[in-house]
């Protein structure tokens, strides 16, 4: 017998932005696929999609989710949901949950928790065991169940023999290794930027040569190894050159930004708020300019979320006490949007298909919306203007850094396998 179709949906009246370019069209969608692309299309369900932009679905490659352990501030279903709301249709897991994802049983219990969730949840995995820069974690393991990213995110791999080894054994798995850079014993007892507003608060600083160290040492090792190296949420002017160098020798190597270091400084912490406190820490008004540049030129062809929720009652302690950390899944694309210069297509490349690759997901996330590609999209309304409210995020936790800032462009809706998760800016589940 014939397995009946499910409805079949026309996404209308947007303009189609993706790898490949821009047109105006209608999308129809039919059992999770692309089946047309052109003109005066119809469908037995129709999704607005006039004044919008309709593009491939956005993919996050640094998303903590906090379960296990956390789960009082976020869980893999409502951090996904957040994602969704975003824009998102896929995000990476981080390993800095409790236990950490450092063995194939913890990688497996998150992608089981991800299997119905509204965005699709990939895992990452960590480098050594229990992030602690030790000894090597079973890579093949977790490779074998999918994880293209090891990171110890949270922290950097302090040891260079240890990256060595790590280097060595990620090229033969073909897997990417991404760095947290920042050297534990520079940053030790540092709550945020070194600089003249650590100086005038007299908060502890953490200097930028923490993170450009690792860099430093991390391209060396790249170039000893050839592993392909991905540097997590570059901050500063002299970390973004040294990525410009080496690509133009032609390293593997590709790097993210968070919109938090491309929209904040230092001088935030002048309120002594910790919604402010994050790792690296906001930096100075040169170094946001040269990560915008880095967008601009390729140097960091993505941008990354680092979603991190905290409980209220752990951002509510004294700065130096707090957790480091801030939300992102619902911002994102409106602070890309809002803040960054660059062609839309050149936003969306950075939110969607270059990270959909780096990831190793990029046969299903990111592809150009054409027929017979898999329906993971989003329909984004570029107009739409909106205030930042923590409390009405899907999230479990509020720390935005942006409560009550106006932004513009706002998701419409956002289909997973061709299903309309987010519908109208209303998520659907
Ligand atoms: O600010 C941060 N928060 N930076 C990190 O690297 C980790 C993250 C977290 O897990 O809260």
């Amino acid at each position: 017998m014939p397995v009946p179709e499910s409805p079949s949906i026309v996404i209308k009246g947007g303009r189609v932005i993706d790898a490949t370019g821009e047109r105006t069209a209608d999308v129809v969608v039919v059992d999770g696929r692309i089946t047309a692309v052109g003109a005066d299309l119809s469908a037995d369900r129709t999704l607005d999609a006039s004044g919008c932009i309709v593009a491939p679905g956005l993919v996050d490659i640094h998303t903590h989710l906090r379960e296990p352990g956390k789960e009082e501030a976020e869980t893999v279903e409502t951090g996904a949901r957040g994602a969704a709301l975003g824009g998102y249709t896929a995000i990476l897991a981080m390993p800095n949950t409790t236990p950490a994802m450092d063995s194939a049983a913890v990688v497996q219990q998150v992608l089981d928790l991800g299997r119905t969730a509204p965005c699709d949840v990939y895992a990452s995995g960590a480098i050594t065991v229990g992030r602690a820069g030790e000894q090597l974690a079973p890579m093949a393991e977790m490779a074998a169940l999918g994880v293209r990213l090891f990171t110890d995110d949270g922290a950097g791999v302090q040891s260079n023999a240890m990256m060595r080894r790590a280097m060595e054994y990620a090229t033969g798995l073909g897997v990417t290794l991404a760095q947290h850079c920042e050297d534990d014993a520079l940053c030790g007892g540092g709550h945020m930027h070194e600089g003249e507003w650590s100086a005038r608060l007299g908060i502890p600083g953490q200097p930028a040569e923490a993170e450009e160290l690792m860099v430093m040492r991390d391209i060396a090792l790249a170039r000893l190894t050839g592993c392909r190296v991905h540097f997590q949420h570059m901050s500063t002017t002299r970390s973004v050159a040294m990525i410009r160098e080496a690509i133009a020798a032609g390293l593997p190597v590709t790097a993210e930004a968070t919109t938090h270091h491309f929209t904040l400084t230092h001088a935030e912490c002048a309120s002594y708020d910790p919604l402010y406190k994050v790792n690296p820490p906001l930096r100075t008004a040169d170094d946001v300019a040269a990560v915008k540049a880095g967008l601009a030129d390729g140097t960091i062809g993505i941008i990354a979320t680092d979603h991190a929720p905290h409980a209220a009652e752990t951002k509510e302690l004294p700065f130096d006490q707090a957790p480091p950390g801030m939300l992102g899944l619902e911002t994102a694309l409106a602070l890309a949007l809002t803040e960054l210069d660059l062609p839309v297509q050149q936003v969306l490349a950075a939110l969607s298909w270059n990270p959909a690759r780096v990831i190793g997901v990029g046969d299903t996330h990111g592809l150009p919306v054409a027929e017979g590609n898999p329906a993971n999209l989003c329909v984004i309304d570029p107009e739409a203007a909106w205030t930042v409210d923590g409390a009405a995020m899907a999230s479990r936790s509020t720390n935005t850094p942006y409560q009550g800032r106006e932004l513009k462009g706002r998701v419409r809706h956002t289909l997973l396998a061709g299903e309309p998760v987010v519908v109208g800016g209303e998520a659907q589940r």
